[in-house]
């Protein structure tokens, strides 16, 4: 795609996409770390899951997505969904001549900062796991760091549900992290967007695992590549950040300006995607 006509600028917007709502926790932590910046946020609630579709269907939706973020004039692109990473983030840096980052390679990062024992476990997706994306990251950092990774598909939808502390929840979860526990595992990477919002359960069955959290070091490596491209803004006070959906349920409004902490423009993206 050329984006040279539209010549962005250090004060266009950046552009962050997600499957749903989960990818709102990599938006908070962007807002959080660079106020000054304009965000548009798409949220594929319509398609939502990605974590079970085929790799063709999450590539050609992670382009209409980026299609329609473009129409905004953006300079950047995070993709605040581990599923549509491990797929489809190498495809859309040959698609559009913008930069790009996605929430793997920040959160491997971490993890091999943090860990003591060489040894990380990872929970996401199944498509994910698949990918073996988190594991190559890791082991490109240091070969040496052994990776246990295990599927945990039925966790979004406990969290869609906002079942975050059922005891269903909880015995889904021992059954799920039983493969880590007794694995001399001291970091665990919470590779699903969904999955911070059940850091407190996990921490009760896993209480010696360090949790990795993406969302926070997306953030700071998104800062990294925006000076490093001279596309962090300087200018204050700029008019904010809009959410859009491709699904847009009464509640979730309510739900999102309470997460967020504050109120954020929710629109249902009209015609998308375009075709
Ligand atoms: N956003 C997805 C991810 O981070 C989880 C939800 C889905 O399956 O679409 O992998």
């Amino acid at each position: 795609m050329d984006t040279r006509r539209t010549r962005p600028t250090q004060d266009s917007p950046i552009g962050v996409f997600d499957s749903g709502i989960g990818g709102l926790t990599v938006l908070k932590a962007i807002t959080q770390l660079l106020p000054n910046e304009r965000i548009v946020y798409f949220g594929d609630t319509a398609r939502l899951p990605y974590g079970s579709k085929s790799d063709d269907t999450i590539v050609g939706f992670s382009i209409e997505n980026v299609i329609f973020l473009n129409t905004f004039g953006i300079k950047a692109i995070v993709v605040a969904c581990n599923t549509a990473t491990a797929v489809a983030l190498d495809f859309l840096r040959g698609f559009i001549k913008i930069p790009i980052i996605g929430v793997i390679e920040p959160g491997a990062e971490a993890a091999v900062r943090t860990t003591r024992s060489k040894r990380i476990g990872i929970i996401g997706t199944k498509t994910t796991i698949n990918q073996h994306a988190y594991a190559r990251a890791i082991n490109e950092i240091d070969p040496n760091v052994e990776v246990l990774e295990v599927p945990t598909p039925l966790l979004v939808h406990l969290v869609e549900e906002n079942w975050i502390d059922r005891d269903v929840t909880k015995a889904i979860l021992k059954e799920y992290l039983s493969p880590l526990l007794g694995a001399r595992i001291d970091t665990l990477i919470l590779g699903c967007t969904h999955y911070p919002f059940l850091a407190k359960c996990i921490q009760e069955i896993g209480p010696d695992f360090a949790l990795i959290d993406s969302a926070h070091e997306t953030a700071i490596a998104l800062r990294r590549m925006l000076r490093s491209e001279h596309l962090l803004t300087d200018t204050k006070d700029q008019d904010g950040t809009q959410i859009y959906l491709s699904d847009l349920q009464p509640d979730s409004t309510q739900w999102i300006d309470s997460f967020m902490g504050k109120k954020i423009p929710i629109s249902k993206a009209e015609n998308f995607p375009f075709r």
